[in-house]
C-alpha cells in the first residue's frame, strides 16, 4: 500500500490546484495533521482548503483562542494551531479530538507535531519544508488506506 506522496508547490496558485484536488480523496471525517517550520505555509494551506469547501473568509490563525469552528451549510471547518500548546492539559479544555468522529467534519491541526499521540491511524499528515526559491515541498504521508484507495483510483496525483 502507498503510505506517502511528496509535490512541489511553486505559487498560491499550485497551493490552491493541491487543496481542491486533496478535497476530492477526503472522506468526512476528515483529520488533517500539519507540521513544517515557521512561515512553511500551513495556515495557507488551511485557507486554499477552507476555500474548496466554500469557506471564504477564514479567521487568522488561532494561535491564541487554540480552533476556530466554521459551519458552512451542513459542514463543519474546524482550524486548530497547536503552537502555543505548553501543557497536555489544555488539550481536555480544547476538546479537539471530540471533533474527529463528528460527521460531515474537517478538522485541520496546525503545528500538530505538538501533541503527536492525539492524532488517530486515519489522520493525513501534511508536512511543508520551505525551499530557498520560496517553492514549498510538501510530504503527504497518512496509514489511511481508504485515502490512498482514492487517491489511487481517481489518477493518483495531487497536482498537476
Ligand atoms: N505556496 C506558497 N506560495 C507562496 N507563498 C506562500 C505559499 N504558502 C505560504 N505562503 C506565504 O508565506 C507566508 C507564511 O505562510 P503561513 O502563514 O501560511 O505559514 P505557517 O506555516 O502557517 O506559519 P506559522 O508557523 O507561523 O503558523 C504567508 O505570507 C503566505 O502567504
Ligand atoms: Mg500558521
Amino acid at each position: 500500500m502507498k503510505t506517502h506522496s511528496i509535490i512541489t508547490i511553486k505559487t498560491l496558485e499550485d497551493l490552491h490546484a493541491f487543496a481542491a484536488r486533496l478535497k476530492q480523496y477526503l472522506a468526512l471525517p476528515a483529520i488533517l495533521a500539519l507540521t513544517g517550520d515557521l512561515g512553511s505555509g500551513k495556515t495557507a494551506f488551511t485557507q486554499q482548503l477552507a476555500e474548496a469547501y466554500g469557506i471564504n473568509e477564514l479567521l487568522p490563525s488561532p494561535t491564541f483562542t487554540l480552533s476556530n469552528v466554521y459551519k458552512q451549510h451542513d459542514l463543519l471547518f474546524v482550524h486548530a494551531d497547536l503552537y502555543r500548546l505548553m501543557d497536555t492539559d489544555e488539550i481536555t479544555l480544547l476538546g479537539l479530538s471530540d471533533y474527529f468522529a463528528e460527521p460531515n467534519t474537517v478538522t485541520v491541526v496546525e503545528w500538530a507535531d505538538r501533541l503527536t499521540a492525539l492524532f488517530p491511524p486515519q489522520t493525513i499528515w501534511l508536512h511543508l519544508t520551505l525551499l530557498e526559491d520560496n517553492s514549498r515541498l510538501l510530504t503527504v504521508k497518512s496509514a489511511n488506506k481508504e485515502f490512498w484507495w482514492r487517491f489511487e483510483s481517481k489518477s493518483g496525483e495531487l497536482s498537476r
